[in-house]
């Protein structure tokens, strides 16, 4: 087995080389001065399952059509199968037509990748809110592998035992549930309706109390920020001592850390899919080890 990387994970793609103790194959990117992608491999993976690491975030389209070159090149160039490792995976959110004449971007994704030569995709707390099941969309088999459990055990004995996880929205139920389960508290979801692209309103109706009590946020995804700057708000008015915020991709764009921040947060803290100060929490285990029972 040969580990590649994109330009976007060169770091993952090397932890993830050591960890399944395979070869990793230096991949050369860069940009021509129009700002075409080049891409090299420094060793062919002839009669080799190739597994090809590049996370899609921040500069989605630059990354994707990295991604798209590896693939498609190992493919010619004989790999026995392409195993994409996507830590973040783009364009899930646009699942849909939601207004006439939309792209539904996600499935075109999906279509490039089996196109390109992708035998399988192995990605971790993927958007999946319409489309429960991946499958639905694509013939090429996923993984949606989850760090959720790396979270929970991140804050065992770092938040009060009278912790309540938060869930940003009804989509986040799946990840508040999950991180509640290993900290062994109580979990709840707010109410989200999105406004635009950056803003969203939140509302707490019902659910567990939060007066004097330690509130953990999850979501899968932090973007803007505007959704956990809404939720610490309402968390704080329903009387939450201290809040903390977890995610699994901390995309950050904008202006996202000023507005998780500014009202006020002890912690935030996110997996290594997006690299940022705050990925204190690795997704490779979670992927080399699936990999380990898969290859
Ligand atoms: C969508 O519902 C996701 O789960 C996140 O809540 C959302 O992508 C966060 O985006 P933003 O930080 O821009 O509010």
């Amino acid at each position: 087995m040969l580990v590649y990387a994109g330009s976007a994970s060169k770091y993952f793609g090397l932890k993830l080389a050591k960890q399944l103790e395979a070869e990793y194959v230096c991949v050369e990117t860069r940009r021509f001065p129009d700002g075409e992608v080049y891409v090299r491999v420094e060793k062919e993976p002839r009669g080799e399952t190739a597994v090809l690491v590049q996370s899609m975030y921040r500069a989605p389209n630059d990354y994707l059509v990295e991604y798209l070159f590896l693939s498609k090149t190992l493919k010619e160039l004989g790999a026995r199968e392409v195993v994409g490792v996507i830590p973040y995976f783009p364009y899930a959110r646009q699942d849909a037509r939601f207004k006439p004449g939309e792209a539904v971007s996600l499935a075109i994704v999906l279509e490039l990748l089996e196109k390109m030569g992708t035998d399988r995709v192995v990605t971790v707390d993927m958007h999946l809110h319409r489309v429960r099941d991946i499958q639905e969309l694509t013939r090429v088999p996923f993984a949606n592998l989850s760090v959720m459990g790396e979270i929970g055990g991140y804050f065992k004995g770092r938040v009060g035992g009278n912790v309540v996880v938060v869930g940003p929205d009804e989509e986040a139920e799946q990840w508040a549930k999950a991180v509640a389960e290993v900290l062994g508290a109580p979990y709840m979801v707010l109410e989200k309706t999105r406004l635009g692209d950056t803003e969203v309103e939140v509302r707490a109706k019902g659910g567990v109390s939060l007066e004097g009590r330690d509130v953990l946020i999850v979501d899968d995804i932090i973007s803007t920020g505007g959704t956990i700057e809404a939720a610490v708000r309402r968390v704080k008015e329903r009387g939450a001592r201290k809040v903390y915020v977890a995610c699994a991709h901390a995309i950050l764009a904008q202006n996202a850390e000023y507005r998780v921040f500014h009202e006020g947060v002890e912690e935030l803290v996110a997996s290594d899919t997006v690299p940022s100060p705050y990925s204190v929490i690795s997704a490779v285990p979670v992927v080399a080890s699936y990999l380990r029972s898969q290859l």
